[in-house]
């Protein structure tokens, strides 16, 4: 039997290792060395989870749909593409890596897609709901410092949270614009206050291929009741966090794991008497919370939604 001549020098396929290689190879002059050696690892570690994987063919497809449908349901509304990233920990992961708690900085948390710019501001111990829909009333107060321990005077403490049954203002026709959000500037002690209604916990958007997945993996799509917050004064790294209510249960399955023990905030109930401010009587609750800045430069994330 005749032997098919093979070109013995160049650099062709001869394994699933050799591809491998051949693609790094094929990647080697990018001219920005941070692409080259992100893109370099990028391929080893895909390459080796196939090569763990082993997927079938039509295995591979079905991934490749889902990607492709990550894309079709991100919209100016709906990002499903950061959806699959808090999901599957990597968001959580990547701010962890980014925000090192050294020197008792508070650690960050997601920013999320529910972030709007111009919300309203306030005077401290200003109430962030505009509506009189029913909930208990929440007084938050707190110091903003360095690690250093000086008060911050005038730093900003900006704040949205979803209402007492889980939705932000914008998801919600019933809700005046930007309830439940506002800025609020710390006095010359660096403290800050304000009145606030106790959130409730609330799924993330279930209706693209993020829900589907949940599904399969027998997940709820709840994240626990929290209040976010972007802390800034200039001269200081900006913070962009969220502090969680101590509702034990709910803050161990955050379907995006956002919840760093150190953002557990005590909401205590009070059943008699009044208000520390505004003269409100009981119920409500208090949270007292300090937050920590390290220096560096400030910076505002943008708005991921109008
Ligand atoms: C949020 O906290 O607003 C959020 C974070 C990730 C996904 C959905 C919502
Ligand atoms: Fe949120």
């Amino acid at each position: 039997m005749e032997t098919q001549q093979k070109p013995p020098h160049l650099r062709l396929i001869e394994d699933e290792h050799s591809v491998t290689r051949i693609v790094q190879a094929a990647m080697a002059q990018t001219a920005s060395p941070r692409l080259r050696s992100v893109m370099g690892l990028l391929v080893q570690h895909l390459h080796d989870f196939l090569r763990e994987v082993r997927p079938t063919d039509e295995e591979f497809e079905l991934a490749l749909e889902f990607i492709a449908a990550l894309g079709h349901a991100t919209h100016a509304t709906n990002n499903e593409v950061v959806l699959a990233a808090d999901v599957l920990g990597l968001s959580t992961l990547v701010t962890v890596m980014n925000n090192s708690t050294q020197d008792g900085r508070t650690p960050g948390a997601l920013l999320g897609p529910f972030y709007r710019a111009n919300a309203p501001r306030y005077a401290c111990g200003d109430c962030v709901v505009q509506d009189d829909a029913p909930g208990l009333p929440l007084f938050v107060r707190g110091t903003v410092r360095a690690t250093d321990g000086t008060p911050l005077s005038g730093a900003l403490v900006e704040i949205w949270q979803a209402s007492p049954v889980g939705l932000y203002d914008n998801q919600d026709p019933r809700q005046p614009d930007r309830n439940l959000r506002g800025c609020f500037h710390t006095d010359e002690q660096g403290a800050y206050h304000f009145r606030t209604v106790r959130p409730a916990g609330y799924p993330v958007p279930t209706n693209g291929p993020i829900g589907t997945l949940l599904d399969a993996q027998q997940r709820h799509p709840y994240r626990p009741a929290h209040i976010h917050f972007i802390v800034a004064a200039p001269g200081y790294r900006t913070l962009v966090t969220q502090v969680f209510v101590d509702e034990p249960q709910a803050l161990e399955s955050d379907v995006t794991f956002g919840v760093h023990r150190q953002l557990v905030g005590h909401l205590e109930r009070i059943d008699h008497g009044h208000s520390p401010w505004g003269n409100v009587p009981a119920p409500f609750y208090t949270l007292d919370f300090d937050f920590t800045l390290e220096p560096g430069e400030q910076s505002f994330p943008k708005p991921p939604i109008d």
